[in-house]
């Protein structure tokens, strides 16, 4: 049995409780739902692998309420702060050594040396993890390979009856999942484009960030198919063939529209229930041009791991 909760004092302690105790809980978040369990228990972590279908070389992205927390588990420096300045919380996930008494689940690590952490900002992500006190390990709420879920509904239709709980506070503002720095290297490394653009991050850093090879799969959940629709899905079409249904943005029209105004913020938060839309219709998807900046950096990263071979 899955329990819905209320985004309310009430459902948070609940939730808070439940995480306690080792259990599964789905959590909104400002980019997707999380499947969060604690961090620092191996069963529960082995749980979310279990749930979602997940292959077990995936390190887990942690949760925190603060900066203060981030430092137990994170070897800290000048740059992670002024990263954490300029956007925490909020959808910007840190890869940071480990500090040497971090007491993580080495599940959560996967054996590596560093760990991936944010803060996110929505409210109800807050108060439970504050509730709750410690690190929550959440990967989106999907089973794995999966379109992420941006709704509670998306959550139970992906995992109904393997977790043992959903917070609904309704679609995610963001749609994105975070974006992830790695700052082990010398250099600030691009792991994974997502809810704060790039442009905002080199402003902030003051340089060009470098983007992680492909070749060295650094941020493992990085794999070529990922977001995967159950039909086949063509990028960079100007119009349907017969048999297929359209994902329009901007003047080009679709069955339904990533954002008829061509607002990349806007296709974003509705990219992953746009595509559970069509998905629902089993049929292939055309999807049209998304520019390649801002915000649509990370959604054509989406998209192109949504069209990638299987
Ligand atoms: O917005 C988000 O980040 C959402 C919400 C729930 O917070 N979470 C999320 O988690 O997308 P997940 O598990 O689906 O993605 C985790 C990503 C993967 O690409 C993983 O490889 C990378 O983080 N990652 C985790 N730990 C890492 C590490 N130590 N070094 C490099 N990459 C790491
Ligand atoms: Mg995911």
């Amino acid at each position: 049995m899955t329990e819905i909760l209320c985004p309310d004092p009430a459902g948070n302690a609940r939730a808070a409780l439940l995480l306690q105790q080792g259990g599964l809980v789905a959590l909104p978040t400002e980019t997707v739902y999380g499947l969060g369990a604690d961090a620092r228990n191996s069963a529960a972590v082995a749980r979310i692998y279990e749930a979602k279908g997940r292959p077990s070389f995936n390190p887990l992205i942690i949760h925190v309420a603060d900066v203060a927390q981030a430092r137990r588990y994170a070897r800290w420096s000048d740059l992670a702060q002024n990263l954490a300045d300029g956007f925490w919380p909020g959808p910007l996930t840190l890869v940071l050594p480990l500090t040497s008494h971090h007491g993580l689940s080495s599940l959560v690590t996967a054996g590596l040396d560093s760990v991936a952490i944010r803060v996110p900002a929505h409210p109800t992500a807050r108060a439970i993890l504050e509730r709750f006190g410690g690190p929550v390990a959440a990967p989106s709420a999907n089973p794995s390979g999966k379109i992420s879920a941006t709704t509670a509904a998306h959550v139970r239709n992906g995992l109904d009856g393997r977790i043992d709980a959903i917070v609904d506070d309704g679609p995610c503002a963001v749609g994105l999942e975070s974006t992830i720095i790695g700052l082990t290297a010398r250099q600030p490394l691009l792991l994974r484009a997502g809810g704060v653009s790039v442009e905002a991050i080199e402003a902030r850093l003051g340089s060009a960030l470098d983007s992680a090879n492909g070749a060295d799969i650094i941020a493992p959940g990085q794999l070529a198919s990922h977001y995967a629709p159950h039909a086949s899905v063509r990028l960079n079409a100007t119009k349907a063939e017969p048999d297929e249904v359209m994902l329009g943005f901007a003047d080009i029209a679709g069955d339904i529209s990533l954002s008829t105004t061509g607002n990349l913020t806007e296709a974003a938060a509705c990219l992953f229930d746009r595509l559970h839309e069509l998905d629902a219709l089993r049929k292939p998807i055309a999807v049209a041009p998304i520019p390649n900046h801002g915000l649509g950096r990370a959604i054509n990263d989406r998209l192109r791991r949504a069209a990638a071979p299987r």
